[in-house]
């Protein structure tokens, strides 16, 4: 079982714990399989979703993963709640609390939010994507996706590119990639990575050609004009130019090499759709496993003492 009642990051998980996650989601993902989809494992509790920002993926995963293990499901609507009226975070997620949530996830604009709840709440605080700080389900199901195409994690050069500054998922991704054993390389214009980055133990490449080179595994992440002041590089057709992923360019990689992205995509800025739909690409797959890698998470939370 995990340590902790609460899925903040991955930082705060241990090997064990990672490996514990991804080895559970592996049974919930045959059970996905059958014709009967749905486990009583979580019959009479109770799951908040509580999305301060957009989603398409997450927030779907985590309802649908919610309902396969039984558990009633809210969708909070933040637009036409109280929020609107200035009721604070915390009032409005004690609010949830008192109405028997067993399990609050979360997502919100400013990193930490999850933490801090996390303090006043006895629910299980999920995040699902705290500010640029960490989106630890969608590492989660990156790497069991990897795992489940190339059979390890330990010793693959993983390349991820693109905006890592604004990325919560290339942090996530960096903590669970390197704990388990890859060699990770970030790759992008020098504007969008970190200066401190290195010491969380990658490599780091300004040059496209070069950091893909003999790679096992491509995660492309997406450009985050919401996220960008201006000036982090010239135009989007220049990032296209430098930094887009184009059949050209993937024939660095390894011959057996495979293509991530957490969605959504910008087609044809970050990823050309010739390399998105192609057959190097495990985008929809990494969207199917989320349930069972979200299955796992709740499942294994809901056995924390507390
Ligand atoms: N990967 C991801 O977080 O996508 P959504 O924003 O659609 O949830």
């Amino acid at each position: 079982m995990l340590a902790n009642k609460d899925l903040l990051g991955i930082k705060e998980l241990s090997f064990e714990e990672i490996n514990l996650i991804l080895d559970t989601a592996a049974g919930f993902k045959d059970i996905l399989g059958r014709d009967i989809k749905k486990v009583p494992a979580l019959r009479g509790k109770t799951t908040i979703n509580l999305f301060y920002e957009p989603s398409t993926r997450t927030r779907t995963s985590f309802e649908l993963a919610a309902k396969r293990l039984s558990t009633d499901v809210i969708n909070f609507s933040v637009p036409t709640s109280s929020v609107v009226k200035g009721e604070s975070l915390i009032d409005t997620v004690l609010t949830v609390q008192a109405l028997g949530a067993d399990f609050i996830i979360i997502r919100h604009s400013s990193a930490g939010v999850p933490h801090m709840l996390s303090r006043h709440l006895s629910a299980s605080v999920i995040n699902a994507g705290d500010g640029t700080n960490e989106h630890p389900t969608q590492a989660l199901l990156d790497a069991f996706t990897i795992r489940e195409k190339k059979g390890k994690i330990e010793g693959l050069s993983i390349a991820i590119v693109g905006d890592i500054i604004h990325s919560r998922v290339a942090k996530s991704n960096i903590y669970c990639l390197t704990a388990l054993g890859a060699n990770v390389r970030l790759i992008g214009p020098p504007t969008l990575i970190p200066r401190d980055t290195k010491s969380l133990g990658v490599s780091i490449f300004h040059n496209m050609e070069d950091g893909l080179k003999d790679a096992d595994v491509l995660i492309m992440l997406r450009i985050q004009t919401e996220r960008q002041g201006k000036g982090f590089f010239p135009s989007t057709e220049e990032y296209a130019k430098n930094w887009g992923l184009t059949p050209g360019r993937i024939s660095y990689a390894r011959g057996d090499a495979i293509v991530l992205h957490p969605g959504p995509m910008n087609r044809g800025i970050e990823i050309e759709s010739e390399i998105a739909d192609g057959p190097k690409s495990v985008i929809l797959e990494q969207v199917t496993n989320g349930i069972a890698v979200r299955m796992a998470v709740m499942y294994l939370l809901s056995g924390v003492k507390r």
